[in-house]
């Protein structure tokens, strides 16, 4: 297996990220804490008080695309770390696919092929079926690795080992793969500016 140097840099810092940590280090210090009589010297907070709401940070994205890889592990995976609680991150994998309404059933043709359409619905499944926390972390673990079929099943196990990697390809190759992407295409297409294929343009130019 090609696991690259940066791998267990990443999963020392991964395991520390409990997956339910949602609650800001002040709530947990201020939680069963005694109340505070020192007048103006306590701390200057309302536990009622509401969050500000996150910053949302949707990634369009392809899974096969070097540089979506490189932005998704080495820029937005280690800006999650720092900061998840104040981030809602949507993850859509479709990119510069485009899909085909073939005789009622969706057909699609990915820039890097179909072994593209392939790992683009694999995500779209795991963001189905995991947590958004798992489903976020296997798929920066797929991406970071070279050979995402053999990594698939180590991935979950570290991730989510209680769902098969099995369920995941039945997913993608069946019909609830081909209805995500369609979704994801859906999204993309109604992305205002419009999404441009730099890809295209470059080409023709
Ligand atoms: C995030 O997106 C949701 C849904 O589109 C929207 O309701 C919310 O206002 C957005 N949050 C911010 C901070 O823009
Ligand atoms: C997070 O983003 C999703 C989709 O982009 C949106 O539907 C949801 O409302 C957002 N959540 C918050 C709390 O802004
Ligand atoms: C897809 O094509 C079928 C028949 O070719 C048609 O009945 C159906 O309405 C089309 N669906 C969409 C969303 O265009």
């Amino acid at each position: 297996m090609a696991w690259s140097p940066l791998l267990p840099f990443l999963l020392v810092l991964l395991l520390q990220v409990p997956a339910e940590a949602r609650a800001s280090p002040l709530d947990t210090v201020l939680e069963g804490a005694a109340p505070c009589k020192a007048g103006y010297l306590c701390p200057q907070v309302s536990l009622g008080k509401p969050r500000p709401p996150p910053v949302n940070v949707s990634l369009y994205y392809e899974a096969l695309c070097g540089g979506c890889r490189l932005f998704l592990v080495r820029e937005l995976f280690p800006t999650w770390l720092m900061v998840y609680e104040i981030l809602n991150v949507t993850l859509v994998p479709y990119g510069n696919a485009k899909e085909q309404n073939v005789s009622g059933k969706w057909e699609f043709t990915c820039q890097h092929g179909e072994e593209e359409c392939k790992w683009n619905k694999v995500e779209a499944c795991l963001l189905d079926q995991l947590t958004w926390n798992a489903a976020f972390l296997t798929i920066v673990c797929l991406e970071e690795l070279d050979d995402m079929e053999s990594n698939l099943k180590p991935c979950l196990q570290i991730y989510a080992p209680k769902v098969s990697p099995d369920a995941i390809m039945d997913c993608a190759m069946g019909d609830r793969g081909t209805q995500l992407l369609h979704m994801n295409a859906q999204l993309t297409d109604a992305l205002e500016p419009p999404h441009e294929n730099l890809w295209k343009t470059l080409a023709s130019s």
